[in-house]
């Protein structure tokens, strides 16, 4: 995998995984970057600037006050970069960096940047086990950056555990696939839906389902972070909007079919997240119903399936359509009959016990072409497998 040309910063922490910075950067000039160096004084005790310096042919920051830097050092080398990776993160630049401290250069330049970032993150296993880090890097994460490592492996105390960074090599690929996605869906509208549909029985009460609407807002979040416009149509939920996402909310399946006729002639793809409810109501109770004998029926009517809909509905494969399914049983052959059925281009299937409330999901993918077991990832993770689909299928088309 090539990074030709691609400016790369590269921020060193104070950890003995330092040592390891200095074959990265000769992996990223392998892979044809052009990479800068910045570092923290810690991780300046731990590797020679010199060193660094030599590899890149280009003076390492390592003091928000460098006289070589005109103008202000963490300006320049954010306005730089087309993406930044920190190696390794220790405990301490994660925390800082997830409140938006700016007290060196690297945290600064972190603060004042627009583009990807990876933090590689490397420290004892005890600083790894600890809940203010996981903190840290969840809100790390709810601002867009992504994360590789650690591993479980030898430590430098002698120990064995969880909190080794991750091999140079690992870390290059890391990088290359969120470079490879930065900015690769810009030009395009992605439609998607979120969340269960809402079906009234009357003022008080309803028929709903357990989706939490995660999976959907994960895919608006990357979408948009790739450089999509995104219209989110959102059933009842209790998630904010992700950055640059127009979101609509609605509450039945009818509601949810009539916003997406009027958002689907733009879409360049429509990602279909939500639990759609399949019945409503034959009648809604203007009054709420009373208690009346043992036993109470309800009728219900069928709702229109909005993604079949768009699937016949469709000429020339555009949009790209994505459904999603949730299964109790062989979950790879209901995936397969929906795809048929719906005459979409891929479907996403999990178990009805993986996906629901959680940040990760386990699930397969299913094409024309035939299954994709994906391993068990966070939501966004599997987000970003299911974009860079659609960005294929949208470049092939
Ligand atoms: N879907 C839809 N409109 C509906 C029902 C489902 O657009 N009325 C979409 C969902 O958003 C999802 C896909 O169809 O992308 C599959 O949903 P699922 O509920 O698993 O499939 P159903 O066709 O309802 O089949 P069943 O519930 O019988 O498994």
């Amino acid at each position: 995998m090539s990074l030709s040309e691609r400016k790369i910063v590269v921020g060193v922490g104070g950890g003995i995984a330092a040592f390891k910075a200095v074959e990265l950067v000769r992996e990223l000039q392998r892979r044809n970057a052009i990479v800068r160096v910045m570092m923290t004084e810690a991780g300046a005790r731990f590797v020679g600037p010199v060193t660094l310096a030599g590899l890149t042919a280009h003076p390492v920051v390592t003091d928000l006050w460098d006289p070589q830097y005109p103008g202000e050092a963490h300006v320049e080398l954010s306005a730089w970069a087309e993406a930044i990776v920190i190696a390794p993160a220790t405990a301490n630049i994660l925390a800082r960096a997830s409140f938006g401290m700016a007290d060196d250069v690297v945290l600064a330049t972190l603060l004042c940047s627009d583009c990807p970032v990876l933090f590689a993150p490397a420290m004892h296993p005890r600083m790894w086990s600890r809940k203010a880090t996981h903190e840290n890097i969840t809100r790390l994460k709810g601002n867009g950056a992504t994360f590789v490592g650690p591993v479980r492996g030898p430590l430098a105390s002698g120990e064995e555990g969880m909190g080794r960074m991750s091999e140079p090599a690992e870390i290059a690929d890391a990088l290359t696939t969120l470079v490879a996605r930065s900015g690769d869906l810009k030009g395009r509208t992605i439609l998607v839906t979120a969340g269960p549909t809402v079906e009234d029985l009357d003022p008080v009460r309803f028929i709903g389902n357990r989706s939490t609407g995660r999976m959907g807002f994960a895919v608006a979040a990357r979408a948009a972070a790739r450089g999509a416009k995104v219209v989110l149509v959102a059933g009842p939920v209790t998630l904010e909007t992700p950055p640059r996402v127009t979101r609509v909310d609605v509450r039945s399946a009818l509601e949810m079919a009539t916003v997406v006729s009027e958002h689907v002639r733009k879409a360049d793809a429509v990602v279909m997240t939500a639990a759609v409810a399949d019945y409503r109501a034959a009648r809604v109770a203007t009054e709420k119903l009373k208690k009346g004998g043992e036993r109470l029926s309800i009728d219900l009517v069928q709702n229109p399936d909005i993604l079949a809909g768009l699937g016949a509905a469709r000429e020339n494969g555009k949009p790209v359509l994505v459904g999603f399914a949730v299964e109790t049983q062989d979950v790879a052959a209901g995936a397969r009959k929906k795809l048929v059925d719906k005459k979409v281009d891929l479907i996403f299937a999990n178990h009805a016990t993986d996906g629901f409330g959680g940040d990760e999901n386990e699930a397969i993918l299913v094409d024309a072409a035939g299954d994709q077991p994906l391993p068990r990832m966070t939501k966004l993770a599997l987000s970003d497998v299911i974009l860079d689909r659609v960005r294929d299928l949208l470049t092939s088309r």
